[in-house]
């Protein structure tokens, strides 16, 4: 029988004009980002970190759900509110991480396969009884001459379905993250030929082992040429081949395409998102799921100091409207310009 909560959790996710926050960066990812900007990676430091983005007064007019890391999920904000109860008090949903990361393949030079299926069931049973109503799963590829091989883009597809259909097994959305990483000197044709194989064989994995299309959330890349090629593709071109990509390999079932940034500035992360809305209506809704491009700027704000929560939280909330313009094709360059933060 359909599971009808796992189909309108998925639908509140991809609701009109949202989306949702990667905040589930894992210890060794956060640390990387606090360094950016010197701040000490302490458990109390990402606490108060995570603090600052989810009371940020009015975000959830734009953010439907936040994924949040297992250390995350068990803290609490300042007034002594566990995390996932003050996100679901505003009426965000909350989700979490529960791969172990991506590790060498073994034969695979420069290859990676997700980890973490090993006690995922049991995992999973607790992050629901701790607020949890969807979960998070990356898989990563890289693109050149040889790669990625068909090895990996099968073995990783056969991972993600097996942690998809657990996922739904626990009645939690699963969010299926397959990264064609955009590093490097590809062509954008090179990039959609990479994704669509990606696809097309997440798509047969997760068909052969029962998924119930409705009640998942695809997180995929953008199609984009590499950021190091000389001849980048524009806004229009990325959203006309993303898009092409999407058509041929997202069955329709599927509510929402939920994109992560990848490292793409943050106004570009905005300008493809909303093109490709402006191109709509699409079978699926085409949404965001940003980490940098929705935290950059107010990282960047916070510094580590209590004094600048006010201004990190009035930059994520400016990112997420702005976000939430792109999600009906409604965003204008210029409204960065006339809207920026005091
Ligand atoms: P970025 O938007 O920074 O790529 O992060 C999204 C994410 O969750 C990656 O797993």
């Amino acid at each position: 029988m359909p599971n009808t909560e796992l189909h309108e959790t998925a639908a509140a996710l991809v609701a009109e004009g949202k989306g949702i926050l990667a905040a589930d960066e894992s210890t060794g990812t956060i640390k990387k980002r606090f360094d950016t900007i010197g701040v000490e990676s302490t458990e109390e430091n990402r606490r108060a970190y995570r603090n600052l983005l989810f009371t940020t007064p009015g975000a959830e007019e734009y953010i439907s759900g936040v994924i949040l890391f297992d250390e995350t999920i068990r803290q609490k904000a300042d007034d002594g509110t566990p995390f996932p109860e003050l996100l679901a008090s505003k009426g965000v949903i909350p989700g979490i991480k529960v791969d172990e990361g991506a590790k060498p393949l073994a034969h695979a030079e420069g290859e990676t396969v997700t980890e973490g299926l090993d006690g995922l069931r049991q995992r999973l049973e607790e992050y629901r009884e701790l607020g949890a109503r969807f979960a998070k799963w990356r898989a990563t590829y890289s693109i050149d001459a040889e790669k990625p091989s068909e090895y990996c883009v099968w073995t990783n597809a056969h991972a993600l379905a097996r942690y998809a259909a657990l996922c739904q097994e626990a009645d939690l959305v699963p969010i299926v993250e397959p990264e064609v990483l955009q590093d490097g000197t590809h062509t954008i044709e090179q990039s959609r030929k990479a994704t669509g194989r990606v696809l097309q064989a997440v798509y047969r994995e997760l068909h052969d082992q029962r998924l119930d299309f409705r009640g998942t959330l695809l997180k995929p890349n953008m199609v984009l040429s590499g950021y190091e090629a000389s001849d980048r593709a524009s806004v229009d071109e990325v959203a006309e081949v993303t898009l092409e990509c999407f058509y041929k390999h997202v069955p329709a079932a599927v509510p929402g395409v939920v994109f992560l940034s990848g490292g793409q500035s943050d106004e570009d992360a905005t300008a493809h998102l909303n093109a490709m809305n402006a191109r709509g209506p699409h079978p699926w809704q085409l949404s965001f799921s940003y980490g940098r491009a929705l935290q950059a700027p107010a990282l960047k704000a916070w510094v580590g100091k209590p004094e600048n929560v006010e201004a990190a939280q009035r930059a994520y909330y400016h990112r997420a409207k702005m976000n939430g313009a792109a999600r009906t094709g409604m965003y204008a360059p210029e409204m960065e310009r006339e809207a920026v933060p005091a």
